[in-house]
């Protein structure tokens, strides 16, 4: 009998991205800085959850059942995306370049979730097709959530662990003065 994957890990997995589009374009939208700053901890907080997930449970799923250059290139641009959460999560909508690295977030998380969800060569259609336990993978990820949401409750976030950069030391240069915006 054939049944609704409504809880396999995929479908479990697909869910979140579009829950953080629709909190993108809030923060993206309201001019509060507090109401922008707890919207983007939120997104922080759900995209930090999504990455832990794939990255403890999907992708090492999938290793050895897809080809490897798609698992490696999720890990580095899920490891592109750690270091903007980051950024956001150690700053506040003063900064000036805070809307921009909300923006570039979502783009670049816009990216990912299209890379993932492509029809046959994606991770998930990869997946599918490999004939992995979805079932069980997905117990585990509710299971795995649950644990991580009581963790990072109100913002508690760790420093984002990265999995494809190695922490080359970068130099921080003079910051870009943009100016402020007078009104006059
Ligand atoms: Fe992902």
């Amino acid at each position: 009998m054939a049944t609704r994957k409504t809880d396999d890990a995929i479908a479990l997995l697909k869910a979140e991205p579009s829950q953080g589009e629709d909190l993108f374009a809030k923060a993206q939208k309201t001019r509060d800085a507090a109401r922008k700053q707890a919207l983007v901890t939120q997104i922080c907080t759900e995209l930090t959850i999504h990455a832990l997930l794939e990255e403890e449970i999907f992708y090492p799923a999938i290793t050895g059942q897809a080809e490897d250059d798609i698992i490696q290139e999720a890990y580095v641009e899920h490891d592109g995306a750690k270091v903007l959460i980051s950024e956001l999560l150690n700053s506040d909508p003063s900064n000036e370049f805070y809307d921009a690295k909300v923006k570039v977030l979502s783009e670049d998380i816009k990216h990912h979730v299209k890379e993932e969800e492509k029809p046959r060569v994606g991770i998930f259609a990869q997946a599918r097709a490999a004939g992995l336990d979805l079932q069980e993978l997905g117990g585990r990820i509710m299971t795995r959530k649950q644990e991580l949401l009581t963790q990072f409750e109100g913002g508690n976030l760790p420093p984002p662990e990265t999995r494809s950069f190695t922490g080359h030391k970068m130099r921080q240069g003079k910051p870009v003065d943009g100016g402020t915006q007078e009104t006059k």
